[in-house]
Parts: structure tokens; sequence; C-alpha cells
């Protein structure tokens, strides 16, 4: 089985736009954390965190990223703060090459829709600091980085040239 193509980045740089564009391009599933988490628990992610607190959802996250990484042949679009624990994105990054969107954040918090990002409720300057106290992680992470300032279709040929290229001789 091919290997898994892991999305990581801020929220709303645009990690499930970009992984609905790579399903389609290879054909294969497209494993959106906050979907799958928000499916299973029969409840939205904001509703998670107002009721249970972020460590419940974070514990969700893991769970579910320990599943993932014992598949093949995913798209995974992860939640914005799923590298936050080591735990969590260390056995995704053994199941395949991990890619991180990286969007201006600016631009970022201009366009997105906050309602329902829990984490985003504190406006834009406390979004730019969240980014810049992010990078470090995602960049630990990243194998490769993905500028997004073209656009979702851009940055998923991007994507599909390297993966091709790289993992799909
Ligand atoms: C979070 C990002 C969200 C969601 C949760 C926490 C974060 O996912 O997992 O609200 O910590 O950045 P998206 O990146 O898909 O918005």
């Amino acid at each position: 089985m091919p290997q898994n193509i892991v999305l990581i980045g801020m929220m709303g740089c645009g990690k499930t736009t970009v992984g609905t564009l790579l399903a389609r391009r290879f054909n294969r599933p497209l494993a959106d954390t906050d979907t799958l988490i928000e499916q299973r628990q029969g409840c939205a992610v904001r509703d998670i965190f107002q009721n249970c607190g972020e460590a419940h959802f974070r514990s969700l996250e893991l769970e579910l990223c320990r599943e993932l990484s014992g598949q093949r042949g995913l798209i995974v679009a992860c939640g914005g703060g799923l590298p936050l624990r080591d735990e969590a994105i260390a056995p995704l990054k053994e199941s395949g090459p991990v890619f991180w969107l990286d969007r201006d954040p600016g631009e970022t918090y201009d366009s997105l829709d906050v309602s329902g990002r829990p984490l985003a409720q504190s406006g834009r300057d406390d979004f730019l600091r969240r980014y810049q106290n992010r990078v470090p992680l995602y960049r630990r992470w990243a194998d490769y980085i993905i500028p997004c300032g073209g656009g979702p279709q851009a940055a998923s040929d991007l994507i599909s040239t390297i993966y091709s290229e790289v993992f799909q001789p």
C-alpha cells in the first residue's frame, strides 16, 4: 500500500480543501481528523471544547492518530493543533510524508470562519501569536513546507508533484 500523505498547518490554511483535491487526484480516501472526531462523537468540535475541554479533545485526537497511522493510502488532514502532542504526530509521520501548508497568518485570519473554531475566538493578534508559537512545531514535523500564497490548487499540484516523484517512483 502507498504511504499516507499528511497535511499539517494552522487552522484555516486550507488542509481540508487541499486534502480534498489530493484525494481526488490520487483517488484515495480523505481522513479529516476534525470531521472524523465530530462524526464519531456526534458532536461539533466547538461543543467538545465547550463541554469537555481542550484536553479531552486532544485525547480523542491522539486516539484517532494511532488508528490512522496504522493505515496506508490515506490523505490525512490534521486539525491545526494536532502536532502539539508528539505522541499524536510522530506515528502519523511514520505513516507518510508530512506537508506543512504555510499560509500567511493575517490573510488566514481575515478569511477564517471563526464560528466553529474555539481557539480563534480571541481576535487577530492572538491568532498571529498562536501562529508564531506554532511555527517551530510545524517546521519540526514537516518533511516539506508548502507556501500557500497561490491558493489550494497550486498547493495541491506542488504536493502531487513531490509525492509522485519522491514517493511513487
Ligand atoms: C485547532 C484547529 C481545529 C480543531 C480545533 C483546534 C487548533 O482544526 O482541531 O478547533 O488547535 O489549531 P482546523 O485546523 O481544521 O481548523
